[in-house]
């Protein structure tokens, strides 16, 4: 069968799609990542063009295929420590204050694979002692959530990890799991995975201490970056933290937080 090309309506119709549903703003300097990626589901269903591949996940019934595609175009590059400057800051300015007694939340928004809330979770569960917690992780791709669920990740994503939480927090695969490493159950039954598209009205989840939301407005434009801030901003404590990669900020989004160091920010 021949490879079909991406026409450019085609490419224009995954386009507005993607950014109608998840906000993602894609340039036209994308047009390769988009057939690149969904090429392999043309084959699958043995179609001849993008374009019924598009009429096929947008027809109400492929729900799933639908899932698929989003799975497929978004970027869900990451790791464990990414920006380790968050994490010290966590340990030297914000968990000592945590109050005893209440459980400290977190939510680790766009989650990606499950580095960044285990990070989180080896983070709080080494500095809080008795202090309870719990953190929501959320993604809007189903695929990187079920990878992230399992907490089994291969023995080469541990650069970054601290020695010391390395062997408290992460079990080493023997025999057929040689090369990986699973992260320990009671971590695990402490961080909650759930679908939330930040596109779209967001599901109760009461207010937290702080809120990561790294390295996925990269792929919002401005508006759609006013609009997710400001929906997810109710959700943090007055006092509470907000973190942000290094490479992005809230100058323009949102001026109702305090900058406290680049990234970081606190609600008055
Ligand atoms: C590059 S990863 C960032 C992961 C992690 N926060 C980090 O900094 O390493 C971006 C993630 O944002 C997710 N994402 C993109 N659009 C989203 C949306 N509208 N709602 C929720 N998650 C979204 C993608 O699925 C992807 O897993």
């Amino acid at each position: 069968m021949e490879i079909a090309l991406l026409k450019e309506e085609e490419f224009h119709q995954f386009r507005s799609w993607l950014h109608r549903t998840a906000g993602i703003n894609l340039s036209p300097a994308k047009k390769p990542l988009v057939s690149g990626r969904l090429s392999k589901r043309l084959k699958h269903y043995k179609l001849s063009s993008y374009g019924e591949y598009f009429r096929l996940i947008t027809h109400a019934s492929q729900t799933e295929e639908l899932q698929v595609a989003l799975d497929l175009l978004t970027t869900n590059e990451t790791y464990f420590f990414r920006e380790p400057k968050h994490f010290d800051f966590l340990n030297s300015e914000v968990l000592p204050h945590a109050k005893p007694g209440l459980p400290f939340r977190l939510w680790s928004a766009a989650s990606s694979s499950g580095e960044e809330p285990y990070t989180l979770a080896m983070t709080l569960a080494d500095s809080l002692g008795s202090t309870p917690w719990e953190i929501i992780a959320s993604d809007i791709s189903m695929r990187v959530l079920e990878k992230a669920r399992t907490g089994h990740y291969s023995m080469d994503r541990t650069e970054g990890i601290p020695k010391h939480l390395l062997s408290k927090y992460c079990l080493k695969g023997t025999g057929a799991q040689e090369g990986t490493f699973l992260i320990e159950r009671t971590l695990r039954s402490r961080v909650q995975f759930m679908q939330i598209n930040l596109n779209n009205a967001l599901p109760r989840m009461g207010e937290f201490d702080v809120i990561f939301l790294r390295n996925v407005m990269i792929y919002f434009d401005m508006d759609t970056k006013r609009e997710v801030v400001a929906r997810m901003l109710p959700h943090l404590k007055s006092g509470g933290y907000f973190f942000v990669s290094h490479s992005e900020s809230l100058n323009g989004i949102n001026d109702s937080l305090k900058l406290v160091k680049p990234s970081i920010y606190r609600k008055p």
